[in-house]
């Protein structure tokens, strides 16, 4: 093993400075500013440094987060310092009740400031430093003695594992231990519950059961995995002096390298502390993280301090929690969709019910186990829950209001839609209704074949689509390069001039490249990527219709799953059919492989957001502009974009960047990105 030269102990020293500032300006400050690219491969220059020396590994190195081997079972370790719960107020009233209590308890009080922050709905963890260095993490538990959750914790990106994390004069001498909430941002969520699906695993129910799920397990690998975030709002206790004021202490932990809430206020009176968490509500839905309230905090935390604990809940602070978004309501019967893949997914038809101002009927119940696990049963009252943007769900039955009448939902052997008979495919949760020409199925592959980011056949939604079906047109999407204008003069609301246009846009999707047909095609698993992927990897449709599992294997971003279904998929009799009439109709796409496409993919590993008007450039020529220098483009911005690509009178999503540090560009730049003049 070679000895770490000067030189390179020198470079793996300034490496782990610059991904740990890297790391704090996108945890901490909120204010990236380069790509997760760029990050990335610093991060894996440094890998490989660690690699050739494995004596420079240190525990605190931004490598060590990748996670180590399982553990047996977590071991019970004591809190420094009782680890308190919080008072809930519902409501203005309750608030002030609050505050005349204390008052009354201390006349400082009548003077005091409050601090207000949200409400985090996560998992609680406490964190404790030596002399800088992450040491120990845990659960709050009891409040007196938690979980060692150590090294699931450690794989956390916003967890510093030394602090202070930039040299700012700050010296953390001794013990400190912080509090906060481990959770998932939304953006995050969607994104990881979306490829666990398409994985064919089972997606989670919410973030915050998601974190807890993923912190409270042995094996850190599996936490690594999960893209699980930090939020820090208190010192527990600590050897050096800490600020006094809970404001001070909040931006004293953010200088410390801890991320730490945004929308904080501090409040000169209890009115203005009321009004600060009331202005929240209406908002509630636009912040990036689940918050179930607002926290009221005396700003004199010695103050606090004096006032002393009620129970298990502090006197000097209270949550003023926001109207519920879980409310209860009759579960009517359960629906079956059956959706483009086959699978089936059962969902709730409701006695309408009000949550948060608007009125929910249908209700996701994820999945066939879960109807089993919660015991739901037509019939129930259950508990429905409103989050954000996220679909409502059914929470589980109201047991006590069982009256015995209820009954149990069998899961169906049969497909609702075709009666063909169903499969459970071993490994996965969903069941599956494998009839290629079940008309659910085929509507909505139909669908999927004609979308924009398909073939793009103009004129050619859902509701076209069922009446092509169940008119008996269409058999399989190769039958709709078969269709003539007859045909569509038959179908309600068509007359000469929808016809002809429809007929022309299926025409013109004939030129449409080999990548969009193979996204087109409908593959489980083979979405825009993995399709532009397969398109750049075979050239053809000719070659990829033989390829073996173990070589598409090879292909990055294609696991093994992935690889089984695209053989399967062309190994069927009725797909072969459908291929053979695309070829004889001539939608037979080959890939021209060009010379920028071999030998250069500048872009490679960003993603880009397109927001306004490119300067002489449609979208879709921007999009596959892109996608020729190897990158990719995604419609909505989340913290995993690299750049928000503009132009003029961006809407929505440039806000959006801004919000999460997503640095924009304009076509210029990025011009200059590929053409590598920018680095
Ligand atoms: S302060 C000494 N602040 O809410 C006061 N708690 O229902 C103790 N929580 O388990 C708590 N966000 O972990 C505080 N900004 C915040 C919080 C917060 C979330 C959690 C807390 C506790 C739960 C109480």
């Amino acid at each position: 093993m070679p000895i770490a030269d000067k030189r390179a102990r020198e470079r793996i020293e300034e490496l782990r400075r610059l991904i740990n500032y890297h790391n704090y300006r996108y945890h901490v400050l909120d204010a990236q500013i380069i790509s997760d690219y760029e990050y990335d491969q610093l991060l894996r220059e440094l890998q490989q440094l660690e690699n050739k020396y494995p004596e420079m590994i240190s525990p605190d190195s931004p490598t060590q987060r990748v996670g180590g081997e399982p553990v047996e079972r977590f071991v019970r370790v004591a809190h420094p310092a009782p680890i308190l719960s919080l008072g809930n107020a519902f409501n203005a009233g309750e608030v002030n009740a609050w505050f005349d209590r204390i008052c009354k308890l201390n006349p400082r009080v009548k003077d005091a400031k409050f601090v207000v922050e949200p409400k985090l709905d996560g998992l609680t963890v406490v964190l404790q430093y030596e002399n800088g260095l992450f040491t120990l993490g845990a659960t709050r538990g009891d409040g007196e003695f938690g979980e060692d959750i150590t090294a699931n914790l450690r794989t956390i990106r916003a967890l510093p594992l030394r602090i202070p994390v930039n040299e700012n004069g700050i010296d953390v001498l001794g013990r400190i231990v912080i509090r906060g909430e481990a959770i998932i941002f939304r953006d995050d969520f969607v994104a990881m519950n979306d490829s666990l699906e398409a994985q064919g695993k089972r997606p989670y129910v919410n973030p915050r059961n998601a974190a807890s799920g993923a912190l409270r397990q042995l094996d850190p690998k599996l936490t690594a995995s999960r893209p699980i975030s930090l939020i820090c709002y208190a010192i527990i206790s600590a050897d050096g002096g800490v600020p006094r004021k809970q404001w001070d202490a909040l931006h004293y932990l953010k200088k410390l390298g801890f991320p730490t809430a945004k929308d904080i206020s501090l409040c000169q009176d209890v009115r203005q502390a009321i009004s600060a968490a009331e202005a929240m509500v209406p908002k509630r839905d636009t912040l990036p993280y689940e918050v179930d309230g607002m926290v009221i905090k005396l700003n004199d935390l010695n103050l606090a301090d004096e006032l002393g604990v009620a129970g298990k809940d502090p006197r000097g602070a209270i949550a003023l929690k926001f109207p519920a978004q879980v409310v209860t309501t009759v579960l009517e019967d359960i629906g079956i969709n059956v959706g483009r893949t086959g699978i089936l997914t059962p969902y709730a038809i409701l006695q309408p019910v009000e949550v948060a101002g608007v009125t929910v009927r249908k209700a996701t119940l994820h999945n066939f186990d879960y109807i089993a696990d919660k015991d739901i049963r037509i019939g129930d009252r259950v508990m429905v829950k409103r989050a954000g943007d996220v679909i409502p769900y059914v929470i589980g039955p109201v047991m006590e209001a069982r009256s015995g009448m209820e009954q149990l939902f069998r899961v169906p052997d049969r497909c609702p839609s075709c009666g063909e008979a169903l499969e459970r495919i071993p490994s996965e949760v969903g069941i599956y209704c494998v009839n290629s020409a079940c008309p659910s199925q085929l509507i909505r592959n139909l669908e999927h074949f004609a979308s924009r980011t398909a073939m793009d056949i103009e004129g050619l939604g859902i509701k076209v689509a069922e009446m092509m079906v169940s008119g008996d047109l269409i058999h399989d999407v190769a039958d709709l390069y078969y269709l003539c204008i007859e045909d569509l003069l038959k179908l309600e609301g068509f007359a000469e001039k929808r016809a002809s246009n429809l007929i022309q846009a299926i025409e013109d999707s004939k030129n449409q490249p080999l990548a969009r047909l193979i996204n087109a095609l409908g593959i489980r698993g083979v979405g825009e990527a993995v399709a532009a992927d397969l398109a750049h990897h075979y050239g053809d449709l000719d070659t990829l219709q033989i390829a073996r599992i173990g070589e598409l294997e090879q292909i990055e971003g294609i696991g093994p799953n992935i690889a089984t279904t695209i053989v399967d998929w062309f190994a069927q009799p009725r797909n072969q059919y459908a291929l053979n009439k695309l070829y004889k109709a001539g939608v037979w796409p080959a890939e021209t492989v060009s010379s920028i496409k071999e030998a250069n993919r500048p872009l490679e590993g960003m993603t880009f957001v397109i927001s306004g008007t490119l300067p002489g450039l449609s979208r879709d020529e921007a999009k596959e502009w892109i996608e020729n220098h190897g990158g990719k483009v995604t419609g909505s911005v989340s913290r995993r974009t690299t750049y928000l690509l503009f132009g003029e009178s961006p809407g929505s999503k440039l806000q959006k960047a801004r919000d999460y540090g997503v640095p924009l560009i304009d076509l210029d730049t990025l011009k200059n990105l590929a053409s590598g003049e920018d680095k």
